[in-house]
């Protein structure tokens, strides 16, 4: 398991129940057990922010093995903490820990009404490459969005 600061890579193989309860609760789209069941260390990565002891937020990418770019599947912050900076500290340290990987484009797809990911993500640096209409079961569009560390 690898620190850097308060966040934490996870080991896929023991995926901590507090990470799948989060995203049951808070997530717009969560997964089912199998979808985390199926995730493969080879392809994938999960990071976990961590403040007192406790898990606070989580992100999962999947990465092509030799490949310099990510795939954003989840980003997730506890409601108790957004709006605080905790996410912009937590994407800040995601982004070194990728660089450390050889990571060096993220890409995502975000629901068009999503506006605090969409903030999110602008103020994180990233820049919209096209929209997907429809994607989502909801018949929301996607924006599908990149950035360059
Ligand atoms: C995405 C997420 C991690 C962002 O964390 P956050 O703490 O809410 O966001 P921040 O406070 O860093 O906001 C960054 C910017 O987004 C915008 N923003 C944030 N919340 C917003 C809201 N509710 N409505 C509109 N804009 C918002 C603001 O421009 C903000 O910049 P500012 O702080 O200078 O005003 C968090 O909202 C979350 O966990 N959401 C639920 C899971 C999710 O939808 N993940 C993305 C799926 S693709």
């Amino acid at each position: 398991m690898n620190t850097t600061g308060n966040i934490l890579e996870l080991s896929l193989k023991a995926i901590p129940e507090q990470v799948v309860a989060m995203d049951h609760e808070f997530f717009p789209h969560p997964w089912s057990a199998q979808q985390w069941k199926d995730l493969n260390p080879e392809q994938h990565c999960l990071f976990a922010s961590v403040l007192e002891n406790t898990t606070i937020g989580f992100s999962l990418f999947s990465i092509v093995p030799g490949d310099d770019v990510a795939h954003l599947y989840k980003i997730l912050l506890n409601p108790l903490y957004r709006r605080s900076g905790i996410s912009h500290q937590f994407w800040s340290e995601i982004v070194l820990l990728l660089k450390s990987k050889g990571i060096h484009r993220v890409y995502l797809e975000v629901e068009s009404g999503n506006a605090a990911a969409i903030g999110f993500y602008k103020k994180e640096g990233f820049k919209l490459l096209r929209t997907n209409p429809g994607y989502y079961s909801n018949g929301e569009d996607a924006l599908i969005m990149e950035s360059m560390l």
